[in-house]
């Protein structure tokens, strides 16, 4: 395991990656990544603009392969053969999900997993990764919000301590942002199902970008 210089943010446009981006840029050479370069790189200049840090885009490829870990910052579906896509550009490297199977049914977000959690799935192709499910219950519009203090708790789910501490290591360059060990990748099926939660107690009591603070 070598140190972790360079994170690729696949599908790195999107509100999630573009505040990864702009928050891990302070620690991190950060690479965000689209389908459509000419995005990524519109993405990059907004968070460059946010941050005074120099962020690029690229490709999803070129994001995986340029880089020493990676976030995949996708919707659930249907992004498997994408991930496919990837598998070789991110053999042997840290592989982040904070993907969330979820949907609206009577007017409430729902856990909506197929046979396991989206982070079990993305490890069952990528079995020559390591990884991790983390970021769940982080809002995006607070990691957007540079400067605002992040006091929340981010459970981490990895197969081995040794990747939870790479995850960790990660976690914490966010200011305030507190990484917990949360088990095996299994884990993530009850980490995952906290967004929905989140999303609902928001709704339902006027409230905006809920996470959680485990005291
Ligand atoms: N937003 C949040 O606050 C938040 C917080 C915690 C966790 N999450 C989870 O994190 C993930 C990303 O969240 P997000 O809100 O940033 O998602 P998003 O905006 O829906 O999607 C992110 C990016 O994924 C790419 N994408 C969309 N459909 C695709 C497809 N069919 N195949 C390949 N790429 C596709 C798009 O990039 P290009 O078009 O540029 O390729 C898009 O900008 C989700 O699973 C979400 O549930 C979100």
């Amino acid at each position: 395991m070598s140190e972790i210089r360079r994170v690729g943010i696949v599908g790195g446009t999107g509100p999630l990656g573009r505040g990864l981006a702009a928050r891990l840029s302070y620690k991190y050479d950060v690479l965000i990544g689209s389908r459509e370069e000419r995005r990524a790189r519109g993405a990059a200049e907004e968070v460059t603009r946010l941050t005074g840090r120099q962020v690029r885009g690229a490709t999803n490829l070129e994001a995986a392969r340029a880089s020493d870990a990676a976030i995949l910052a996708l919707p659930d579906q249907p992004t498997s053969e994408l991930i496919q896509d990837l598998k070789e550009e991110l053999e042997g490297k840290l592989v982040i999900s904070p993907i969330v199977p979820m949907e609206m049914k009577d007017g409430r977000f729902t856990y909506s997993p197929r046979d396991s959690s989206a982070a079990e799935s993305v490890a069952s192709i990528l079995d020559r990764s390591r990884v991790a499910a983390a970021f769940h219950t982080v809002p995006a519009p607070k990691l957007l919000a540079i400067g605002e203090k992040l006091e929340y708790t981010v459970p981490v789910a990895a197969e081995k301590r040794e990747t939870f501490s790479e995850v960790a290591t990660i976690v914490s360059s966010i200011q305030d942002l507190r990484p917990l060990y949360a088990g095996p990748l299994s884990s993530a099926r009850t980490i995952e199902a906290l967004t929905p939660l989140l999303l609902n107690l928001a709704r339902l009591n006027g409230r905006k970008n809920l996470s959680i603070r485990i005291v």
